[in-house]
């Protein structure tokens, strides 16, 4: 009998079965089109069987069985799982490896509790190299059935001084929600990057292997982390059709696979502020935006008197990369409270620190100041710190870089939050005199307690 079940043997499902194989796990493997299946079982894997027929998939499995789905999130992973609940037994387990909607995950632990079955949300990050050689990973379910699966996939995780990136998140689809919020985090460093590579070619007038070089340099300091990291290597490397650096010949349009948006959409229901990983989304957004960027292209005229330095650039990316941490962060401990998941904030942060794509040397930071009982990780010294001697520096980018008409939108989102933080004046006094004024929706008043409705109709 074997140990474990992957369900998808796409790139992710084969590279998180090898993984599993390669740390003595017997595995069995199934595939919707038989022929991926067939491929791995010509390999000739030493304890790998793959199947054809899912019975036989879930037959050869020891139990308490434990599946680990690892197919397109949506529809595919609502269908696989009306197959198994049919062919499992009371004490199954099953675990939806994609980047699931963690609503979804909630409904489908409520739907499969039902049949006695676990199911498990497991938040996997890393891409294809970290599926195989040792990713980050979130699991969330039920915390009593978590010992049946808590070694394989703690052995499966990439590792940090020892300790595997992989621990128990909390119930239903948190570590889902925590897989979302941190592509969120991913989606505004990633542009934070694209917007540092603007300034430092456009403004500063670096080459793409200067800047390469640049990176090379900041990543052996505070600003360490696997994005900087790959953003050097991307800029570094040659087209194979064309004389040019590739990144040039790249063209300006992203694509985005939900996770960006999902988190966004979360952060407005949840009335949380977390504008910059909004803004990276949005970016990805106008790039798509062809039609319009045609039309306006060259409006908006270009005079910038201010030169930057490589410096400027490099407390203003520090700074913003620990707002966009510092917000993703405040999104767990919101979500923490409202949705009662009492979610171990230095335990994400120490989970992120290796396998995963945020992977930063800020996330020891993180785990310090969690440490000392921070609450709010931007009021706590080492971030405020930072504003504080930093701020300048931001303020220098965004202003030099909006002359030059580079919009820079993580960039700005982050000097007005800190704009919108150290200011008294935000403009909500008239807000609440609009909002009273058409709706009688009262305010308060600066000098005495309690909630006020004015007759506005003197002044009609
Ligand atoms: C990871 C990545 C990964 C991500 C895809 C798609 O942590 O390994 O976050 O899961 O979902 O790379 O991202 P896009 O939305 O940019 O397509």
């Amino acid at each position: 009998m074997n140990d474990i079940g992957v369900i998808g043997l796409g790139v992710m499902g084969k590279n998180i079965a090898l993984n599993m194989l390669s740390r003595g796990y017997k595995v069995s493997g199934f595939n919707r089109t038989f022929k991926v299946t067939k491929d791995l079982i010509d390999k000739n894997i030493e304890n790998f069987s793959g199947y054809e027929k899912i019975e036989d998939f879930v037959s050869s499995l020891k139990s308490p069985r434990k599946i680990f789905l690892m197919v397109p999130a949506g529809n595919p992973v609502d269908e696989t799982i009306e197959v198994l609940v049919k062919l499992l037994e009371k004490g199954d387990i099953i675990m939806d490896g994609g980047n699931s909607y963690f609503e979804d995950t909630n409904r489908r632990f409520e739907y499969l509790n039902k049949f006695g079955i676990n199911y498990f949300g497991v938040g996997v990050s890393g891409g294809e190299e970290g599926a195989l050689k040792g990713p980050s990973i979130m699991p969330s379910g039920d915390k009593d059935s978590y010992h049946h699966i808590g070694k394989i996939l703690e052995d499966i995780s990439a590792k940090k001084e020892g300790q595997p990136c992989c621990s128990y998140i909390g119930p239903k689809g948190s570590g889902h929600y925590v897989k979302m919020v941190h592509n969120g985090i991913e989606y505004a460093d990633m542009q934070l990057l694209a917007e540092t590579y603007l300034l430092l070619k456009y403004v500063c007038r670096y080459s793409n292997k200067e800047i390469a070089n640049i990176l090379d340099d900041w990543n052996n300091g505070e600003v360490q982390s696997y994005l900087v990291e790959i953003t050097s290597k991307v800029l570094k490397e040659k087209d194979s059709l064309t004389e040019n650096d590739l990144v040039d010949v790249i063209l300006d349009v992203a694509g985005n696979k939900g996770t960006g948006r999902w988190t966004s959409i979360e952060a407005l229901k949840q009335e949380f502020n977390a504008s910059l990983l909004t803004a990276a989304y949005q970016a990805r957004i106008m790039s798509n935006n062809l039609n319009l960027r045609k039309e306006f292209n060259g409006v908006i005229d270009s005079k910038n008197n201010m030169d930057l330095s490589v410096e400027t650039i490099h407390k203003a990316y520090s700074l913003a990369k620990s707002i966009a941490f510092a917000q993703g962060f405040g999104l767990y401990n919101d979500a923490s409270k409202k949705y009662e998941w009492n979610l171990n904030l230095k335990e994400i942060a120490s989970i992120f620190r290796a396998g995963c794509i945020i992977q930063a040397k800020l996330l020891q930071e993180i785990m310090d100041c969690y440490d000392n009982g921070a609450n709010e990780l931007l009021a706590y010294p080492t971030f405020k710190n930072k504003v504080i001697e930093n701020n300048k520096s931001l303020k220098d980018v965004v202003i030099s870089g909006l002359s030059s008409n580079l919009a820079l939108p993580v960039y700005t989102s982050a000097l007005v939050y800190l704009t919108q933080l150290s200011s008294d004046l935000l403009g909500a006094n008239l807000i609440q005199g609009q909002r009273d004024y058409f709706g009688a929706h009262t305010y308060q008043r600066v000098d005495r307690e309690g909630f006020e409705h004015h007759d506005w109709s003197n002044n009609e």
